[in-house]
């Protein structure tokens, strides 16, 4: 296709560029010619006029401007495009059985202090009670021993505590737990609400010019690490919540579902050395073998 003279054409744009690469970079030439391909076909396609271009363009721009060492917009635009799942579900295909993964999303720390299993990672006491437990478990039914469960929460307000510096104490509602012989896990936090992605900068803009809501489902993040297994990246969602079936991010997944029950029995009450009544949440997690 490439015009005999190298020269470009409407007709040959993509080919032309192609032909200029020359690395021993497979991979980067693989991507690029791809790339290249597709943006030509959708430009073709969608035969722009500068000064659309140039919108698109300022938009881009805007999503670099807005990225700080706290806030990465350009993983917003991708998370909102679809394309974070896309690559979640590419990289984290399951055997049957295994638990799904989910977006890790912008909001979780290294570094967070290991917890005595059953702590409460609610520092500052706000919100309804929540009691979160389940098993670690491997395809055959089998409790994992020693699994790292990295976990963390937005409060009743619908914010991390980064989002609230100096609002929120530092670690509010995280926590790193490990699993013993029994593959249990357990600890208390607060009942999650839904809350809206950040919205004041240009991916905001974008959807609501697109005419989406901000807005993802009441849900525990969760990252499961074990010898032996593959690192699990997934949520808990409550299946009652308002946005279940339209998450901004496209994270829901139907295994992911776990109740959230409101325990108001006496006996439950006093058995789980609760002050009154409480939230439960009870869900186990299945482990792909390495
Ligand atoms: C989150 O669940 O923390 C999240 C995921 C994607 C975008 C924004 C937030
Ligand atoms: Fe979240």
């Amino acid at each position: 296709m490439t015009a005999p003279d190298g020269y470009f054409t409407e007709e040959n744009s993509a080919e032309v560029v192609a032909a200029r690469t020359n690395t021993d970079n497979e991979r980067l030439a693989t991507c690029m010619e791809a790339i290249v391909r597709h943006m030509h076909a959708c430009i073709k396609e969608i035969e722009p006029t500068q000064a659309e271009w140039f919108e698109a363009i300022q938009f881009l721009t805007k999503t670099g401007h807005t990225c700080t060492d706290w806030r990465q917009e350009f993983i917003l635009l991708s998370d909102v495009l679809g394309v974070s799942m896309l690559v979640d579900a590419i990289n984290n295909r399951k055997p049957q059985g295994a638990s799904e993964s989910t977006v890790l999303g912008p909001f979780h720390l290294p570094d967070v202090p290991e917890l005595p299993m059953g702590s409460n990672i609610c520092l500052d006491g706000k919100g309804d009670k929540m009691l979160i437990r389940g098993r670690i478990l491997d395809t055959e039914g089998n409790p994992i021993d020693g699994v790292k469960i990295d976990v963390w929460q937005a409060n009743d307000e619908g914010f991390y505590d980064v989002q609230q510096k100096g609002i929120q104490p530092d670690f509010n509602l995280r926590g790193v737990f490990r699993t013993g012989a029994d593959g249990a896990y357990w600890f208390e936090g607060v009942k999650p609400r839904n809350y809206a992605i950040p919205e004041d900068g240009p991916v905001g803009q974008l959807m609501k010019a697109l005419g989406r809501h901000a807005w993802r489902p009441a849900h525990l993040h969760y990252i499961l690490e074990a010898d032996g297994f593959d690192t699990l990246t997934t949520h808990i969602f409550d299946p009652d919540d308002e946005y279940i079936h339209s998450d901004a991010v496209f994270g829901v997944k139907e295994s992911l579902m776990a109740k959230f029950d409101l325990i108001e029995d006496a006996d439950k009450i006093a058995e789980a050395g609760m002050d009154g009544p409480y939230f439960e949440v009870v869900h186990d997690f299945v482990l792909a073998r390495s």
